[in-house]
């Protein structure tokens, strides 16, 4: 068996690079896999496709033994041990800030439909409830907004905020003077402290990536310094918000609302979906099919790489991205 030619892919991709797959390789889609199947049958794959529905570790690249290959389809490394992955020599190739317009867009979706209670009225109205008085709700223009992190998803964030004369303000993980005074001349106020921050704005978008250092970073005592008009908008990952904390704070009506795209258990259900001023997206961030086609043309240009280096015997060095808190 040709394992070099054997792809598995466990996530949702573009139509163009399934087509592209299917030409030039032996291509097996299994979407959604779980934990069991996946480890039972990697042992079969020379390469592996994924996004986030799959966590690569040890375990599974212990068993992996014909693996050349893995990659991200997107952005975020969370979901894979990159040293485990490197140590073993395996090529491994994401393609970064691919999606960062689309998350930035339904972040501001988000803030809409909390702001102005848009899926509650769109649900009310099938009943035949036209209950217009409760839903008063607020603009998006001349608010504060905060980023938590200023990479490429918050620059985009950045970017939209202004036709809506926002005022922005961010919190990165390496705080200097310098870079406050850089982001100062473009109008964006860097806080070294996320409370302050959290203090002096109406909508806060966690748009870092998940690390050790992010890692239940919006706790309790840091949405205790939201106003109760503020929303919260996690674009992310699950684990940088403490889910239990969000709960209590949505319970206690201590924030107007929240809305997440991602969580903890993923295609699990949560508490947080019982609250009517919390609204869950089943992580779509990076589902427009602009980004997904720059996705699928990246990776179609790394292959056709791959495979022309291969005939002539050189070797493609994989890129690893870093996952720092911009
Ligand atoms: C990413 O990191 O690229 C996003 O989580 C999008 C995804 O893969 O679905």
């Amino acid at each position: 068996m040709d394992y070099n030619q054997k792809i598995l892919i466990v996530d949702p991709i573009h139509q163009k690079l399934l087509s592209y797959l299917k030409k030039n390789y032996d291509v097996t889609v299994k979407h959604p896999v779980s934990r069991e199947e996946l480890l039972n049958s990697i042992a079969d794959y020379g390469m592996l496709i994924l996004r986030s529905g799959a966590k690569v570790d040890k375990a599974l690249l212990d068993k992996g033994k014909a693996l050349h290959t893995i990659i991200r389809a997107g952005t975020g490394t969370d979901n894979i041990d990159l040293a485990a992955v490197s140590d073993r020599g395996i090529g491994f190739y994401n393609t970064p800030s691919t999606n960062s317009r689309a998350v930035a867009e339904l972040s501001f979706g988000m803030m809409h439909c909390l702001y102005r209670h848009i899926t509650r009225a769109s649900n009310e109205i099938r009943n035949n409830i036209w209950d217009k008085k409760s839903l008063l709700g607020f603009e998006l223009s001349h608010k504060k907004i905060g980023l938590v992190g200023f990479g490429s998803i918050a620059k985009e964030i950045a970017d939209i905020a202004r036709g809506y004369h926002m005022d922005i303000h961010c919190t990165v993980s390496n705080y200097t003077p310098a870079r406050a005074s850089q982001l100062h001349e473009r109008n964006i106020t860097l806080h070294a402290d996320i409370k302050a921050m959290f203090k002096a704005c109406d909508i806060v978008v966690v748009c870092c990536p998940y690390t050790e250092a992010t890692h239940g970073l919006i706790n309790a005592q840091a949405l205790a310094c939201l106003n109760p008009h503020a929303i919260l908008v996690n674009v992310a990952r699950g684990g940088v918000i403490n889910e239990a904390d969000l709960y209590d704070a949505l319970k206690e009506k201590q924030i107007w609302g929240a809305a997440s795209d991602v969580f903890v258990n993923e295609r699990q259900p949560s508490p947080l979906f019982d609250m009517n001023n919390f609204i869950g997206t089943p992580h779509i961030g990076a589902m427009s099919h602009e980004s997904q086609q720059k996705i699928a043309d990246l990776i179609i240009q790394y292959l056709q790489k791959q495979s022309h280096n291969s005939s002539t015997g050189e070797r493609v060095t994989p890129r690893l991205s870093t996952t720092t808190y911009p």
